[in-house]
């Protein structure tokens, strides 16, 4: 059974996106690290950030839904040993989080994922936690993949750690770690990443020090800091909110707004960069818990401007690629992606994914070892084809996307996995106009 997108003659609608992922993970994990009673609202209720608040119940908080995006986080303080294994379904935030924030207590937990999760490289962030002093043994064939155990510590030791790839999760497995450690660890990031750790670590009361260093940033904790419980609204998912955007981007007489999205320059990268190929108007900027939020109105029906993503923004935008695709084959032009090798090991291969999609439906695109070029069809995308999705929500939506423009329909082999990052991406859609439905 396939889900196909049908194009329509007009988008539009106001739209909140669903809460933020990266948030609604550590806002779960960092009320349960605390002692005392947290409230959460607008928490995502995707699937990856439930198996996140599942793991916090099975190591001893109180976890509990009190309405819709509600929640009530009662934390012990720290974490205790579980009775069974883990299992982060297809949720890489979740389970490198989580080691991170486990690393610090006595305790030795087995971790499991789906097929996805159990292909994807676990020694970025085990290989520090090792140096920290947690142990590791390898349960499942693949040396560095899931299923594995780790055996955490109460002695751990700070680390001065130079992650070999830009990534927010590895830095955050560190500082969660470090939290914990004698001394102070140090991360020093080649290029900033979304600074989410950083940010909600001291709204729960931790002390941390960031600083500018080269083109990246140096983030440092001092160990033995108990977290504070307290109240956390989660601003909206800007990589929700992108698919939003690139329907009204690609719709002809489109009129999509956009209510609270979160501009955290380190996630604003696919905002930034659209902002060169057409005219959005961008207003109300306020702030929800710290981070800034403005409404995005996009209207009419602009030609779409074909842009290069600058190699610096790539952190900042490395999970909209796959929907930048989709905006790219609907541009005047030919738009070259490069620096996003990361996109090789998210959910799916994103690159060979993202160029699949492409080409399956019509348009030219070459793959590179580090992104792809795409020879935009200046809003006249062929469609017709059927995407296969390999386990990647993002694939899938970018997919789904792309029919309600194309010249086409477009349909996916699965939606199953949008669940774990945008449970209300089918109402959303139907809400502005799109036609997509079980064919
Ligand atoms: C995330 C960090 C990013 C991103 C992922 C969420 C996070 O991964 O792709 O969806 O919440 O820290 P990397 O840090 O591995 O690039």
């Amino acid at each position: 059974m396939v889900w196909i997108s049908t194009p329509v003659k007009r988008i539009s609608g106001q739209i909140v996106p669903p809460g933020d992922k990266s948030c609604s993970h550590r806002a779960i994990m960092f009320a349960a690290m605390a002692e005392g009673t947290s409230y959460i609202t607008g928490l995502l209720e995707g699937d990856d950030v439930l198996r996140t608040g599942e793991a916090c119940r099975q190591l001893g908080a109180s976890v509990i839904k009190t309405g819709k995006g509600a929640w009530t986080v009662q934390g012990l303080g720290r974490f205790q040993q579980p009775e069974n294994a883990i299992d982060f379904g297809n949720s890489g935030t979740g389970s490198r989080l989580m080691m991170g924030a486990m690393a610090g207590y006595p305790i030795r937990v087995s971790l499991c994922g789906d097929a996805s999760l159990s292909s994807r490289p676990m020694n970025r962030v085990l290989n520090p936690l090792r140096d920290m002093g947690m142990q590791v043994t390898q349960i499942g064939p693949h040396e560095g993949q899931l299923p594995l155990a780790i055996t955490g510590s109460s002695e751990l030791r700070a680390i001065d750690y130079t992650p070999p790839v830009a990534s927010a999760q590895v830095k955050s497995a560190v500082l969660l770690a470090g939290l914990n450690a004698k001394g102070t660890t140090i991360v020093r990031e080649p290029r900033k990443t979304r600074d989410h750790t950083e940010r909600m670590l001291e709204g729960f009361g931790a002390e941390l020090q960031s600083a500018d260093e080269g083109e990246g940033q140096r983030v440092s904790i001092v160990g033995g800091q108990k977290l504070r419980a307290g109240d956390f609204i989660v601003p909206s998912d800007p990589s929700s909110a992108a698919f939003l955007l690139a329907a009204g981007l690609i719709s002809p007489d489109a009129d999509v707004t956009i209510e609270g999205h979160m501009t955290n320059p380190t996630r604003s990268g696919f905002l930034e960069v659209i902002k060169g190929m057409a005219d959005l108007d961008i207003t109300n900027q306020r702030l929800v818990s710290g981070e800034e939020v403005v409404d995005v109105r996009i209207r009419g029906k602009d030609r779409l401007v074909a842009t290069n993503p600058p190699e610096e923004l790539v952190p900042a935008m490395i999970d909209e690629f796959p929907i930048f695709g989709v905006l790219a084959a609907f541009a005047k032009g030919e738009t070259r992606i490069t620096g996003a090798e990361e996109l090789r090991v998210k959910e799916s291969d994103r690159i060979r994914a993202t160029v699949d999609l492409l080409r399956v439906n019509g348009v030219e695109v070459e793959e590179l070892e580090d992104g792809f070029i795409v020879q935009g069809c200046d809003g006249k995308v062929p469609g017709g084809g059927t995407v296969e999705t390999r386990h990647d929500h993002r694939i899938a939506m970018s997919a789904l996307v792309m029919g309600i423009a194309a010249q086409n329909p477009v349909a996916v082999d699965d939606v199953a996995m949008i669940a774990t990052s945008y449970p209300e991406f089918f109402e959303h859609m139907a809400q502005l106009g799109a036609d997509i439905r079980e064919g």
